[in-house]
């Protein structure tokens, strides 16, 4: 019927991201290859964790859109919990300590975790997250990170499933941000520089 094209046309236009696609200066991974290798990362865990009590713990707020796409591509009867941490992000002092600003609301021992996260950066606040989960008596910790810039690694981090290597060039999308903006874009890509310096 009409109705059901203008749905479809409306679902056409917002796909296009408009508003959002001005800031960005080029696209470096698209909505259909996201999907497409999400999917197979979907697929390797369902096969690596057969028969395995598996929970899922997404890293908010960048694991948010790789989290929800990743967990439908995975089946397996997981569990799902989240945190949100921070590196402390800074080599000269307490390098390779976190700040939990919400940590898990169950219990991991004896639990398979695999830490769902958008990006590896430099590696910092995954090298102090993983040793941590293993301490709470975890089965076992594994990372699944969309976004690898591995140029940029300063900690030898062991990334289980990887989405995509990326060159190091700050980018945005699919849970990345710039001052809390662009998670919400369905691609990644890398901003216009006057956005930076319209703030
Ligand atoms: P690292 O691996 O400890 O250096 O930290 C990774 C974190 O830095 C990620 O969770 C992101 O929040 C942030 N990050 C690193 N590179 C980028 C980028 O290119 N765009 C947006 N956020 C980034
Ligand atoms: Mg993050």
């Amino acid at each position: 019927s009409s109705d059901l094209i203008f749905i479809i046309d409306a679902e056409e236009k917002i796909k296009m991201m408009d508003n959002l696609m001005k800031d960005i200066r080029k696209v470096l991974i698209t909505r259909e290859q996201l999907q497409k290798r999400v999917a197979e990362m979907g697929q390797e865990i369902t096969r690596d964790y057969q028969g395995r009590d598996v929970v899922l713990v997404g890293i908010l707020k960048g694991a948010m859109p790789f989290l929800c796409d990743l967990m439908r591509c995975i089946d397996l009867s997981v569990t799902l919990d989240t945190m949100v941490v921070s590196s402390y992000g800074d080599n000269t002092v307490s390098s390779g300590s976190i700040n939990i600003k919400k940590d898990l609301d169950k219990d991991i021992r004896g639990k398979h975790v695999i830490v769902v996260e958008d990006i590896i950066d430099t590696g910092i606040t995954m090298d102090s997250l993983v040793p941590l989960l293993k301490k709470r008596g975890a089965a076992s910790v594994e990372l699944a990170i969309c976004l690898n810039k591995k140029e940029r690694r300063e900690r030898d981090v062991f990334v289980k499933y990887i989405g995509f290597d990326i060159p190091d060039e700050f980018i945005v999308g699919y849970g990345c941000d710039y001052a809390e903006k662009y998670r919400n874009l369905p691609e990644v890509g890398v901003l216009k520089p006057e956005v930076y310096v319209r703030g």
